[in-house]
């Protein structure tokens, strides 16, 4: 796909926050128990006919999906690493209200998919990630989403399958299981930092196709973290020349630095590998690498303002954001 041009500076999905990532992983059954036992996530749903787990507890109807290498969604030659990532809009009716202003101005290629669940908007950003931008159409997607689903998907047209739903159907107090026995007990994935290869077109992209505004940063720094407008960061952008494009890590909330203590402790004994440990005013964050070496961000944040967060060293920012 050709990379997206924004014209003038319009705005369009203009999301609430971050709301899963899709990744692929050497082995879905394996990494499944994995972020199970070492992050606290219970699985919702398997795919076993897209070798895919589903991974949530109870934030969204997935905050993880990880997707086997030997499934018919991994292109030759894929590599563990992100497959997309995903943006909760506020309705079904912004979403395709937002997708038609982007085809009327040439922005694109874009898909449309049919998840039962959420409707979904791809497409993907100048370094080559895919990103989707979806809304929840149904209230109860626990009742929906559980256990073994294999089913065909149907076709959805933006605004001609059905008229476009214009309630917000988020639940903006979801009930949030905590996972007992873990080592860490995960609450939700809330941000993803990306290594940047095209870090003005990227933020272009990011404040104006996806309409994210900046909470910490400018384009000029090292990182810049933007934000949905439920959310205080959902995308890091880092600016590393020596590292590929594309996933740099995953942010995961934990309940409380027992957990973070519970990582440093015993996440190499469970196959884990401690990347870096930050221990600042704003947040403490330890970075994990999972047995793929996909790196998760497990955090708690302290006080987590614009103001504090800029004391961090240019070293810790990609580790902190
Ligand atoms: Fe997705």
């Amino acid at each position: 796909m050709n990379p997206i041009q924004a014209k003038d500076r319009p705005v369009y999905f203009s999301p609430r926050r971050l709301a899963h990532s899709n990744q692929f992983v050497s082995d879905y059954v394996k990494a499944c128990d994995f972020y199970r036992d070492v992050f606290g996530f219970a699985e919702a749903y398997r795919q076993p006919d897209n070798l895919a787990s589903f991974l949530s507890n109870g934030n969204t109807y997935h905050d993880f999906a990880l997707i086997d290498l030997r499934s018919h969604y991994a292109p030759e030659g894929q590599k563990p690493g992100l497959n997309h990532l995903a943006f909760e809009v506020e309705s079904e009716a912004a979403l395709v209200e937002s997708y038609k202003r982007a085809v009327a101005d040439g922005i694109g290629p874009m898909r449309a998919a049919d998840h039962d669940v959420a409707h979904s908007i791809y497409m993907r950003d100048p370094d080559g990630n895919a990103v989707e931008f979806y809304a929840d159409v149904v209230e109860d997607w626990e009742e929906a989403r559980k256990g073994i689903i294999i089913k065909q998907k149907p076709k959805w047209e933006p605004g001609v399958t059905n008229v476009p739903d214009a309630r917000c159907l988020v639940n903006p107090h979801p009930r949030l299981k905590r996972l007992e026995g873990a080592l860490v007990q995960g609450k939700r994935v809330t941000h993803i930092g990306l290594s940047v290869r095209d870090f003005d077109a990227m933020f272009e992209f990011y404040t104006t196709v996806a309409g994210l505004k900046t909470y910490f940063g400018d384009r000029s720094g090292p990182c810049v973290l933007l934000a949905g407008s439920a959310s205080t960061g959902d995308i890091a952008l880092i600016r590393q020349a020596q590292a590929p494009a594309g996933m740099h890590h995953v942010g995961v909330e934990v309940w409380s630095e027992r957990d973070l203590d519970a990582a440093m402790r015993g996440a190499e004994r469970l196959g884990a590998t401690i990347v870096r440990e930050v221990n600042h005013a704003s947040r403490r964050a330890v970075s994990v690498a999972d047995t793929d070496g996909l790196v998760m961000q497990l955090y708690v944040d302290r006080d987590w303002r614009p103001e504090v967060i800029a004391s961090a060293s240019e070293e810790d920012l990609p580790y902190l954001l």
